[in-house]
């Protein structure tokens, strides 16, 4: 049978029928929110190229979560922005107990103990480079690193922080640090690993919120994946999976659907995606302009998600979105 027997649009007429032929929904559980905590006073201040982003005081980003869980938004994740004179060439405030992150993360679990708490592992918040491992003669040191990593995600365990997420790109980091939480008694502290992390442009707006861009020397080719490839998206997966991770991402997102498509499919795994800094402040640049719509936009954007398989999306505007789902229902 073809056309006139069969007319799809028949399922299209009415909003109930398209409600019940609906092949993927966005739930306020998909959401995880990344957010950005500086060492201020200042409850928040303003980004310039991701309009309605902030970095947040510590008391100012607690509040900001009790709304988020409130929401139903299961997790946060938090970026520090790090004072220049806390940097240094291979990054040590990445370990220090009272760094930034730490107290972000106690103060959260004290306050707002029960939405999971999501730190970054790398050192380029910390190193006056930028880069995100130790560098010596102008490389980036894999095995070096792997020690600073170590460190660095034990020091944000020990402050509280439920999943640990290496987003460096270093080799063996994952098997590295299940190993280091584990003979220290963090077998319960989850690992979300940045598996599939392209060496993309659009991470240009978050290197302005955390202040990295500027120091930043060279690029992270040498680390982060070539956007030309795929394959060794499923290599990189594989690995991450073996040395323990119990998530994995995919990043940038819109850019990446077919990769978040296959890894999907090749491992059935918690894949999480991140849509990033640069992807979002596109739409919002265009909104602004009165180019597109928003609302409509970002919410296209959620569905594109879930329809390639991610079961969790990291996304700046998750709060708005978690708001409107709960007006929704
Ligand atoms: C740190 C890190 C980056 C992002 C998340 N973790 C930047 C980078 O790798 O240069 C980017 C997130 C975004 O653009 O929203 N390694």
């Amino acid at each position: 049978m073809s056309f006139p027997q069969i007319r799809l649009r028949r399922n299209r007429q009415n909003q109930w029928s398209r409600r019940l032929v609906q092949e993927n929904w966005l739930q306020t559980s998909d959401l995880i929110w990344p957010v950005f905590v500086h060492s201020h006073n200042t409850p928040k201040t303003e980004i310039k190229s991701m309009p309605g982003v902030y970095r947040h005081s510590i008391d100012n980003l607690v509040r900001q979560a009790q709304h988020a869980y409130d929401l139903g938004i299961p997790a946060i994740a938090i970026f520090p922005v790090t004072p220049e004179e806390k940097k240094s060439e291979d990054g040590e405030e990445a370990h220090n107990p009272e760094n930034l992150i730490c107290r972000t993360v106690s103060e959260l679990k004290a306050k707002v103990p029960d939405i999971g708490v999501i730190c970054d592992v790398a050192l380029d918040p910390f190193t006056t480079h930028g880069q995100d491992g130790i560098v010596r003669n102008g490389i980036v040191v894999n095995d070096l690193t792997l020690d600073a990593l170590c460190k660095q995600a034990l020091n944000q365990a020990r402050a509280g922080c439920d999943v640990i997420a290496p987003s460096d790109m270093m080799d063996g980091r994952v098997g590295a640090i299940r190993d280091a939480l584990d003979e220290a008694g963090h077998e319960q502290v989850q690992i979300l690993a940045y598996s599939a992390k392209y060496a993309s442009a659009f991470y240009g707006p978050f290197r302005d919120a955390v202040g990295s861009k500027s120091a930043l020397k060279g690029d992270k080719k040498t680390y982060q994946m070539n956007p030309a490839n795929s394959d060794v998206a499923i290599h990189e997966v594989g690995l991450d999976i073996e040395e323990g991770a119990d998530m994995v991402m995919v990043k940038p997102g819109l850019p990446y659907l077919d990769i978040i498509q296959k890894v999907k499919a090749h491992f059935r795994v918690p894949t999480m995606v991140y849509q990033v800094s640069g992807e979002y402040a596109m739409l919002k640049a265009a909104a602004q302009n009165g180019w597109l719509d928003w609302d409509s936009c970002i919410w296209e954007s959620m569905l594109a998600f879930k329809r390639a398989g991610a079961d969790g999306i990291l996304t700046y505007a998750a709060v708005e979105i978690a708001e409107r789902l709960t007006q929704k229902s």
